[in-house]
């Protein structure tokens, strides 16, 4: 099945937006949750993400201030509907205004919810001044539990700083804590049981990804990417799994009860059960260019009338029109379908 396929229901746009000033596309869909890449450097290197060596990052002056971010993020919440701001990277720890920036979104009116996707390393230290900046939750990456595929995959020896920085994260109060996993053909395919006990263990949320073709070395196939099925497949074998029927809105998790609840396990099948046709998400690259989908092979740049001077109704205006083309999926399975120029590491989670 093509994501094409996938009804495209007609929504209203956000109440509080005044004339339907939200982001909405050809296809009836609104954007509200905005994700925005703080950098597209990154301490980690895993392989569905950036090559072993190598990848120039973006040049310093290209990469938006402290300022400029927070001023795009107040537009989008305060002229076009954004309820919800994740920030990502590259690795989002590793921007050193971090904090303010977080201070800055959850001090916008109406305040959205504010999260922060983060590979966890170096978390332990600023977890605390993080909540108290008003994050409100966190999402880690978390392949493995086993230090010797952990190098393996994402190519440093960081196992433990991740782990620190989860538990420091639960102790600062940014809950749910919720586990991303992505699992590789070969290499980490084994850990889904493993990585559910763990979560199961300490109160983490995971939520399984399906590996989409985002590498900076194009080397995705389908064939050998780990499927939805069969990672359901494994967790059953162990765990009596029962689909969650609390609503799922435009959440791309799909969610199972375990062992009778009340915890969950979310299966992301990005491939293979693709949700496009809910997507309620718009993006914004560390470099100021906004992106409609993850897959989009065109961006629109808003670094450069920002620094010309553009008003905020300027930026509101270009905002809109640069969601209005959102194609009505990624196309994965299209013969035509090519992979964006950008790894997953500059366009952000
Ligand atoms: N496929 C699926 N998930 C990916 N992520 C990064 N690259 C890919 C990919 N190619 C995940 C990271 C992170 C989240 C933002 O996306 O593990 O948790
Ligand atoms: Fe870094 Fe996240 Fe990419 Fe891994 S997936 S290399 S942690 S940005």
């Amino acid at each position: 099945m093509t994501s094409t396929s996938l009804p495209t229901p007609w929504v209203r746009p956000p109440d509080g937006v005044p004339g339907g000033g939200g982001l909405v596309d050809r296809h009836g869909r609104v954007a509200t949750d905005l994700r925005v890449s703080l950098t597209d450097r990154c301490n980690l290197r895993c392989s569905y993400c950036m090559p072993p060596e190598g990848l120039a990052w973006l040049p310093k002056v290209e990469v938006l201030s402290d300022e400029e971010i927070a001023r795009l993020v107040r537009i989008g919440v305060e002229q076009l509907g954004i309820r919800e701001v994740r920030f990502t990277g590259g690795e989002p720890l590793l921007r050193p205004g971090l904090v303010g920036i977080v201070a800055a979104a959850a001090a916008l009116h109406p305040r959205p919810e504010v999260s922060l996707t983060t590979n966890a390393i170096g978390l332990a230290r600023v977890a605390p001044a993080l909540a108290a900046a008003g994050l409100d939750r966190i999402n880690v990456s978390l392949d493995t539990l086993d230090p010797e595929r952990f190098r393996q995959l994402a190519h440093r020896d960081r196992l433990d700083d991740v782990l620190a920085g989860l538990r420091a994260a639960k102790d600062a109060g940014l809950t749910p804590v919720k586990v991303n996993a992505v699992l590789l053909r070969g290499i980490n395919e084994a850990d889904a049981v493993p990585l559910l006990d763990f979560c199961l263990a300490h109160g983490y949320q995971l939520r399984f990804i399906e590996q989409m073709p985002l590498d900076a070395h194009h080397a995705w196939t389908r064939g050998e990417m780990v499927t939805a099925e069969a990672i359901l497949e494994q967790l059953s074998a162990a765990h009596t799994l029962v689909p969650d029927h609390e609503e799922r809105g435009s959440a791309p998790a799909e969610r199972w009860l375990v062992d009778g609840g009340p915890a969950t396990v979310g299966v992301i099948a990005s491939v293979t059960r693709a949700f496009c046709g809910a997507c309620d998400r718009t993006r914004l690259t560390a470099d100021g260019q906004v992106r409609n989908c993850l897959f989009a092979r065109e961006e629109s740049d808003l670094r450069t009338p920002m620094r010309e001077g553009a008003s905020d109704d300027e930026l509101a205006e270009r905002w809109r029109i640069a969601t209005l083309g959102k194609l009505p999926g990624h196309g994965i399975d299209d013969p035509s379908f090519l992979q964006p120029t950008r790894p997953m590491s500059a366009i952000g989670g």
